[in-house]
């Protein structure tokens, strides 16, 4: 009876996760997924968090269900997050989800149910999931040109080619900073010129923002939508608080909406609420009542954004240091690494170099050749530099 249901490959990023979890040797190194990693190797709860879980515990009185739609004050937070300057005429809501999965899940259902015939362009590379999300509610997949492995950067033209394809209504998912896997961003201009193209193909689109505050700040990290609310452009924005707020078990995210047209916030929210019912009833409380505790209080507020700040310059330092190293050992240029920006960056190691460096040396890096720059630290940095350095060496021989 269950013959015809095949047994899939592991997930590309927890698959891996859990190989390195059964891997014995005590010297393995884990650059997989994007989680923050501090130099001790330990993935810390923010002091914040802490602080606010202490303050709910002692408060807590119930464990009743949230709305569909989530914590009013959470969701208030999310969409001040996003329109900081209260851009004016513009209506907004947001639901709060299961982490920025439950966002783009909740986006793909609306998208299937509303605009079935449209296609997600989706940019080439992404997260590996994003292609499970909205296939997942069988909506069409293209592709857009997103960047050059030959030269580290995006190649505008070529994106622009592949849009040239598309058709008005279709969507098109955008990166709002810190892009998953290149760590490559459009620059300020290249912003325009995306905005300019979904205005001239009539695209509806629609933001990934999981890394806000891993670039130039939390506040800053959303200049890209700010450009298209400026413009008067509809759009949608899944965001993850799992990053920011290191609260990647606690499943907490948020799908927002913004438009000049109040009835149209009005069917779009009734539809979330009804895809979210469908899909997971209501979300988890847990990550929004510590954010909202965090948001509440102005002192908690500034530790919280205190520590961001801290966490990111620690990357940011580990980047100069892992291009330098590369660079002098390899003796090959690696200083684009310096210019990527968040959690991760896209390494010119073949697929083959990357199982060696697994199996032979014990670090684990995603088969995209994406290294969470988190996870290097002074006291592995050595052995991560002088083990691509022989498989590079080995590659040219
Ligand atoms: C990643 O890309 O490593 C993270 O977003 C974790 C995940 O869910 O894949």
């Amino acid at each position: 009876m269950f013959k015809s249901i095949k047994t899939l490959p592991i997930d590309p990023i927890f698959g891996l996760m859990d190989l390195f979890k059964k891997d014995a040797r005590t010297n393995k190194i884990n650059l997989t997924a994007g989680v923050y990693v501090d130099d001790k190797g330990k993935i810390p709860i923010f002091e914040a968090v802490k602080q606010a879980e202490n303050i709910i515990l002692s408060q807590q009185t119930s464990k009743n269900y949230l709305p569909i739609c989530g914590d009013e004050i959470f969701r208030e937070f999310a969409l001040k997050s996003i329109n900081t300057t209260d851009i004016k005429a513009l209506y907004q809501d947001a639901i709060q989800t299961p982490g920025g999965t439950g966002a783009l899940s909740v986006l793909a259902g609306l998208i299937s149910k509303n605009f079935p015939s449209a296609s997600m362009w989706l940019s080439d590379p992404t997260w590996q999931n994003h292609h499970n999300i909205f296939s997942a509610d069988n909506i069409n997949i293209k592709t857009y040109y997103y960047f050059d492995p030959s030269t580290n950067s995006i190649n505008i033209g070529k994106l622009e080619n592949d849009l040239r394809h598309s058709k008005p209504g279709d969507f098109i998912l955008l990166h709002t900073s810190c892009h998953n896997p290149t760590g490559t961003d459009f620059n300020d201009i290249e912003q325009n010129e995306v905005l300019a193209l979904v205005n001239k193909y009539n695209l509806i689109p629609a933001f990934d923002n999981a890394y806000q505050g891993f670039d130039a700040g939390f506040s800053e990290d959303i200049k890209f939508i700010h450009k298209f609310l400026a413009n008067g452009v509809k759009l949608f924005v899944a965001s993850s608080y799992s990053k920011n707020f290191g609260l990647y078990n606690e499943r907490i995210g948020a799908l927002s909406f913004f438009t000049d047209n109040q009835n149209e916030l009005r069917s779009v929210v009734s539809n979330f609420s009804s895809i979210a019912r469908s899909k997971y009833s209501n979300p988890p409380a847990h990550g929004s009542t510590i954010i909202k505790t965090i948001y509440s209080d102005r002192k908690l507020f500034k530790l919280w954004s205190n520590e961001l700040s801290f966490m990111n310059t620690r990357i940011n330092g580990m980047r100069i240091t892992f291009a330098d190293e590369l660079t002098k050992k390899v003796k090959r240029d690696f200083s684009f690494i310096k210019n990527q920006k968040g959690l991760f960056s896209l390494l010119p190691i073949s697929r083959d170099g990357i199982t060696k460096l697994r199996d032979i040396h014990g670090i684990y890096l995603l088969d995209s050749g994406r290294i969470n720059v988190a996870g290097l630290s002074m006291s592995n940095l050595s052995q991560i530099v002088n083990s691509i350095q022989h498989i590079l060496q080995e590659e040219n021989l």
